[in-house]
């Protein structure tokens, strides 16, 4: 019955025919087709924003996409700033291959062997044309105008301004850096209305955006609004119904921008530089990348460092799994039997913490009671023993672990003992290295494995594990190590910080001279006068009051300290002054810093609303930000000049180390090389090192924390004369011989109390926590570098005896 023309319309519904000419690229007629093989076959928006056509992938493989025209790519060099993808997951071939609108209403992408390797699977009589437009989204449209399908509703990990994210959209990562198969961040609706992230990997998967550890309104989002709709505005202004929200750091310029589910698990929000060469980061979710769960995989940890980026390590015992491939994470190269507890041993792995899959958490247990309800559980891999508060009450918690996932190193997280066969433990201890010799610089290029054990333990550490541990076993003999863990590989690709990106975030910029002249009145504000220059204070163009320091001595080339500045503006803590920008201009060197109205700690000694609460939490805060700065083995900076003068108070007294990294603006050339020509510092706090020969570590900061913690206690400043004790007749000595002599006799008198402590606290201090304070500054004052703990050490011992 069929006629030879219906016949041919029939085929016609499901066949198409090339685009015909390929000029008419401003959008696809049902009918038509764009073939990969043709580079013109491409739509391009009508304002020439964006492009879609074909992009390839890989070696013969391509995927239709949607790309930004600027900064200028082309799709053959693949270099391109993609924002979409119809078939991410199965490229398709390099020959024959077409998208294709047919008349039935269905856009497909067909293969060389005629696969729908993608459709829309929409049907309409009267489709008409799929169209590009400049906001980025692919259209279909039938003869009324109706959207029948359209690019913004299935997003790939690209958010663009004013495309609308629902419960619908997901945004998920690509794989990995130039590899757009679908990966395993996303961020997405949660069922509760919340945004979230989660990883989702072959093994297991973790939300960890919003923190899992803290409950919804306590960061900050609504649970109760269940239209789940989320959207970023034209001018940068990103928000969502569960009241999460954020402005772009370049809010109101109108600017190309968009919002990206990153390969790393990061979301960050790009904006087009003004020369349109380049995108910056203008937001993201995350500083500090290894908070992102599995991007590291199983059984290992995740470090980050300025310097060097995100990177992954194996923990003791373990090897990586797959050698290309870190989400695998690592495997053990050991086998631990059930019934042969006699040959299991722990390793401890310092400040390292595992989030999640724990047997329990047990709080109020000693390291004894700890270890050894591991050492009895099969299946526990190890466990986490920190400090914490939970509950309302603070205290040691054990947290036996069944699986060790989402590692990290941060700032502190207590200590993890790894459970591992003897012969392990054995290995690690007997691999002792040299402190490292890494002399106040930023080169980190101890990346060889590097283990070191202290062997200088003193006899009254309290976490001496060795003998608890023994005791635990009853008998049975526990090798227990205290391993400085360590373990430097250089593994490149995943260092996803590039600079110009931390930057944007946190908003730390590149002042003009002029700005800063007419932001500090011409400089005529002195608010002080230190290590390399003068302090003035200045309101910036924005209300921001700032100080700015203004280096006399920076005699250093522009790139070099360009590269010191961005270094330090990347580095952040709470108890670290923030730094605001920099100026380099000519011969001008400049840095921009937060302002702090309520001076520093040399000023605030003499006052009497320096309590002994108050100065407990100074002391705390200034190792905390020190033990920062130095991060365990890394020493990424060396302050080398900590005084009273360089600890600045914030109006809740918490205090801010100020200055650091300025020994390297200021000499570079000495500090660079091992030998430090020219001493640093100042008389009263520095260490013995600088006068002798020794190398110059991170144990100079502790010496000089240390003295700065007995003027705390004593008030008294390390210049001033003290009366000697053996002939009576004051004598020249210093704060630390005199504070060493006062303990020494304390055995003998009673009075020595009242002698030391400061008088303006009149009397009103804690008694036990005086004398940690003491003991912590003489161990820190120790004459001997090695001798002395590093600042990590020191913040334990301070907030151990905090607890009690
Ligand atoms: C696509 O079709 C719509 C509706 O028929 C029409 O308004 C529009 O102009 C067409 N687009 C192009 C680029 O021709
Ligand atoms: C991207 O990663 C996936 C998953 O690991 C892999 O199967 C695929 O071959 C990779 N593609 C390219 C182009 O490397
Ligand atoms: C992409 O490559 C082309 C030529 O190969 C070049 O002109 C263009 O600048 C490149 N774009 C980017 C963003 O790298
Ligand atoms: C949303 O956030 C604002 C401040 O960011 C807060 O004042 C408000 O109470 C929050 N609303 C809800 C419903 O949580
Ligand atoms: C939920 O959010 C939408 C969009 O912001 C708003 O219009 C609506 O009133 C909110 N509903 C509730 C219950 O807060
Ligand atoms: C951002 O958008 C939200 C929702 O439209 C609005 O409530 C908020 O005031 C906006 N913020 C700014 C700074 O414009
Ligand atoms: C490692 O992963 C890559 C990519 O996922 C895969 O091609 C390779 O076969 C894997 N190697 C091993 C040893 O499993
Ligand atoms: C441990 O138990 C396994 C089976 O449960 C047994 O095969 C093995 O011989 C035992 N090893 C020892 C040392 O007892
Ligand atoms: C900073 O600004 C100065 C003056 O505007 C300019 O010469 C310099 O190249 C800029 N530096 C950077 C790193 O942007
Ligand atoms: C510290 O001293 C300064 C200057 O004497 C004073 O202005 C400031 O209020 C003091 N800080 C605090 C927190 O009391």
């Amino acid at each position: 019955m069929a006629t030879p023309s219906m016949l041919l319309v029939s085929l016609l519904a499901f066949f198409c025919s090339p685009l015909l000419s390929s000029s008419s690229s401003d959008g696809l007629w049902a009918g038509s087709s764009l073939s990969v093989e043709k580079t013109g076959d491409v739509l391009t928006s009508s304002g020439g924003i964006f492009s879609a056509g074909f992009h390839p992938v890989g070696v013969n493989a391509y995927s239709f996409a949607i790309w930004f025209n600027t900064p200028s790519c082309r799709a053959v060099a693949n270099n391109c700033t993609i924002v979409w993808m119809a078939n991410r997951d199965e490229p398709v071939n390099g020959r024959r291959t077409r998208l294709c609108l047919l008349k039935s209403g269905n856009l497909v992408l067909k293969d060389a062997g005629q696969i729908h390797v993608w459709e829309t699977k929409t049907v309409s009589k009267s489709v008409t044309n799929l169209t590009l437009d400049d906001g980025g989204n692919l259209i279909l449209r039938d003869l009324q105008g109706h959207i029948l399908w359209q690019s913004y509703h299935s997003p790939t990990d690209t958010l663009l301004p004013l495309q609308p994210f629902n419960e619908n959209s997901k945004l998920i990562s690509s794989r990995s850096q130039g590899n757009y198969s679908s990966g395993y961040f996303q961020l997405y609706f949660s069922a509760d209305n919340v945004l979230c992230l989660m990883y989702k990997g072959p093994e297991y998967s973790s939300v960890y955006w919003p923190s899992p550890a803290r409950l919804r309104w306590e960061a900050g989002r609504s649970t109760y609004n269940n239209s789940k709709i989320a959207v970023l505005d034209s001018l940068g202004n990103f928000s969502s119904t569960d009241n999460f929200s954020f402005l772009s750091a370049d809010y109101g310029s109108k600017v190309s921008r968009m919002l990206k589910m990153d390969f790393d698990g990061n979301i960050r929000l790009y904006s087009l530089k003004e020369d349109g060469e380049s995108w910056v980061v203008s937001w993201q979710a995350f500083p500090q990348p290894c908070k992102v769960h599995g991007c590291c995989g199983p059984n290992s940890v995740c470090i980050y460092t300025p310097n060097l980026g995100r990177k992954c390590y194996c923990i003791p015992g373990y090897k990586m799994k797959n050698h290309s491939d870190w989400s695998l994470g690592c495997e053990p190269e050991f086998h631990l039997s059930c019934n042969q507890t006699e040959q299991v041993g722990f390793l401890k792995l310092r400040h390292v913490e595992f989030y999640g899959y724990d047997f329990g958490m047990y709080p109020n247990v000693n390291l004894k009671d700890c270890a050894k309800m591991c050492w009895q559980m099969c299946d526990c891999k190890g466990f986490q023993f920190r400090f914490g508060k939970a509950h309302q009450s603070a205290g040691l918690y054990c947290y036996l672990k069944s699986q060790l996932l989402n590692g990290q190193r941060p700032n502190f997280g207590g200590d993890f003992y790894l459970k591992v066969p003897k012969a392990i433990v054995t290995f690690y201890s007997s691999t002792t290295v040299e402190d490292s010799k890494l002399q106040c610089s930023n080169e980190v290029q101890t990346l060889e494995p590097m283990y070191s054990t202290s062997s200088k333990r003193r006899e009254n550490d309290p976490l001496d594990f060795a003998r608890w541990a023994a005791c635990a076993a009853g008998g049975i003999e526990f090798l227990a190590i205290f391993l400085v863990w360590c373990f430097m590989i250089r593994t490149h690709g995943d260092s996803s910080a590039k600079a110009s990106h931390l930057l944007a975030t946190t908003g730390f910029r590149n002042f003009t001279y002029a700005e800063l002249k007419k932001a500090t009145n011409s400089f005529s504000q002195e608010i002080g006068r230190g290590a390399g220059g003068m302090v003035f204070k200045a309101t910036l163009s924005d209300g921001r009051v700032a100080a700015i320091k203004r280096l006399v001595d920076a005699y250093q080339g522009e790139a070099e300290f360009l590269a010191e500045v961005n270094t330090i503006g990347k580095l952040n803590h709470m108890n670290l002054i923030t730094m605001w920008g920099y100026c380099a201009e000519g011969k001008h060197r400049l840095l921009v810093y937060e302002y702090m109205e309520h001076g520093s700690l040399a000023e605030n000694l003499s006052f009497k609303a320096l309590d002994w609460k108050k100065r407990l939490d100074i002391a705390v805060g200034t190792a905390r930000g020190l033990a920062y700065l130095h991060e365990e083995c890394l020493e990424w900076v060396l302050h080398c000049d900590i005084k009273p003068h360089n600890i600045l108070i914030d109006s809740n007294f918490q205090p801010k180390v100020s200055d650091f990294g300025l020994s390297w603006m200021l000499n570079r050339g000495d500090v660079k090389h091992s030998q430090v020509s020219r001493i640093r510092g100042t008389r009263g706090y520095m260490a013995p090192e600088w006068v002798s020969n020794l190398p110059i570590t991170s144990k100079v900061d502790v010496y000089s924390y240390g003295v700065v913690l007995l003027e705390l206690v004593t008030g008294r400043s390390p210049g001033m004369g003290f009366p000697g004790t053996d002939d009576g007749s004051p004598k020249e000595q210093t704060l630390v011989v005199w504070v060493r002599e006062q303990m020494a006799s304390a055995r003998e008198t009673e009075t020595w109390k009242h002698e030391m402590i400061d008088p303006k606290l009149e009397g009103i201090y804690d008694e036990a926590e005086m004398l940690n304070l003491v003991s912590v500054a003489l161990q820190c004052v120790a004459e001997d570098k090695d001798a002395r703990p590093t600042m990590g050490e020191v913040v334990e011992m301070l907030i151990r005896s905090e607890s009690h």
